[in-house]
């Protein structure tokens, strides 16, 4: 009954565990969500009076399919700061980052083709390069060098066409230094092969600077950049995400989004020219929030024997709990025993099946909580 294009994609092994915690929170228990992934933050006052303006004044229309002509501009902009230059014209604005991931796979992508994911990564890349009916080719990353990549040149085929990267990442909080960028765009450039760099932590980083790769000698012409509001100005229900790529590529994202969803919701594009062009401290304040958390975090994990490394940035960190059983039977103790819910590192990628990703998304009281619920279960 349904596509063959439907069938080789898997339900998110994540929805089982947040289907188990949605039935205990309705049975009445305290379930603590280390499993989110979202910022818990408002999204700031004056991007909200923007969007409000937008809707008093009747700004409630289609809008051009690449976004409003300020936003892209503002968005030009900001691609300046990462050392990319793009115009105005060079942007679409998309609905969430995650749109402009699955039209750019879609866009690039042939069946039999090929795309590097750096394992673990993501959960929905996996599922667009399947979608575009291509195959997933997973380059471990191993925990000792901060699950950042090696040289991979041996998975190299004349089938590769796509590299995802994304730094600073989900689920390991990795962030890339410029000799790694430097190895990818050097094998992306001898080999033709693109680069779909997914940035939407760009702003939640802790140590260490973010880098475009985009920005690299020779990249501009082969790299999609990605970018959001949901996580730095913790905007993930406004659905909104912006690319920019060389104009081909645009133009074929243009083009499946002009049938699919037409634009992005107009009122919610005009929050986010504030977003852009407004004060930026908002971020820092989130920012130190969240570097408290990870470090109340990992401390609490580390006292009770688990040895993860500081990430330096998102608000995830990666645990190997394999001493207690697989990632996926460990989630689901913690959550029938505990009531905290951590996702199964499985979900990302085949290395993560000893793993879990913790996040600390949420209060500083509510991590201190689940540790000691954690601590009660497993370490005792
Ligand atoms: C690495 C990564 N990319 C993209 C997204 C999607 O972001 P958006 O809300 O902008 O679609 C997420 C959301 O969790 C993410 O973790």
């Amino acid at each position: 009954m349904l596509s063959e294009r439907v069938n080789r994609i898997e339900k998110s092994a994540t929805l089982r565990i947040s289907d188990l915690a949605n039935q205990l929170k309705r049975s009445g228990k305290d379930v603590i969500s280390f499993s989110v992934g979202e910022p818990d933050f408002a999204t700031p006052q004056h991007i909200m009076d923007a969007a409000k303006k937008a809707l008093d004044e009747g700004k409630t229309h289609y809008t051009p399919s690449a976004g409003i002509p300020e936003l892209r501009e503002a968005i030009a902009n900001k691609f300046k700061e990462n050392g990319i230059s793009a115009s105005a014209d060079d942007v679409i604005v998309t609905l969430g980052a995650k749109q402009a991931i699955f039209e750019a796979a879609l866009s690039i992508l042939n069946e039999g083709d090929e795309a590097i994911l750096f394992d673990p990564a993501w959960v929905s890349y996996e599922s667009c390069v399947k979608f575009a009916g291509a195959r997933p080719v997973w380059v471990r990353t191993d925990e000792k060098r901060g699950f950042i990549p090696n040289d991979f040149l041996e998975f190299i085929t004349d089938k590769t066409k796509l590299i995802i990267l994304n730094t600073p990442g989900n689920p390991t909080g990795a962030v890339f230094d410029e000799n790694t960028l430097k190895m990818i765009a050097d094998i992306a450039k001898d080999y033709n092969i693109f680069v779909l760099s997914d940035e939407v932590y760009e702003k939640i980083i802790y140590e260490g600077t973010h880098l475009s790769i985009a920005s690299f000698n020779g990249m501009h012409e082969r790299t999609i950049t990605v970018n959001g509001f949901s996580k730095a100005y913790a905007m993930t229900g406004w659905r909104l995400g912006y690319a920019t790529a060389p104009p081909e590529i645009l133009d074929a994202m243009l083009k499946i989004q002009q049938h699919s969803t037409s634009c992005a919701t107009s009122f919610a594009q005009y929050g986010a020219v504030a977003a852009l062009t407004g004060a930026q401290d908002c971020i820092a304040g989130m920012v130190s929030e969240f570097r408290a958390r990870r470090d109340l975090m990992v401390n609490g994990l580390k006292s009770m024997g688990f040895e993860c490394a500081r990430p330096r940035g998102a608000f995830y960190v990666f645990v190997n709990v394999g001493q207690y059983g697989d990632g996926m039977c460990v989630a689901e103790r913690l959550l029938n025993e505990a009531y905290v819910a951590v996702t199964p590192g499985g979900a990302f990628g085949p290395s993560g099946a000893n793993y879990v990703r913790i996040s600390y998304a949420t209060s500083q009281a509510r991590i201190s909580e689940g540790l000691e619920r954690i601590k009660n279960i497993l370490v005792r």
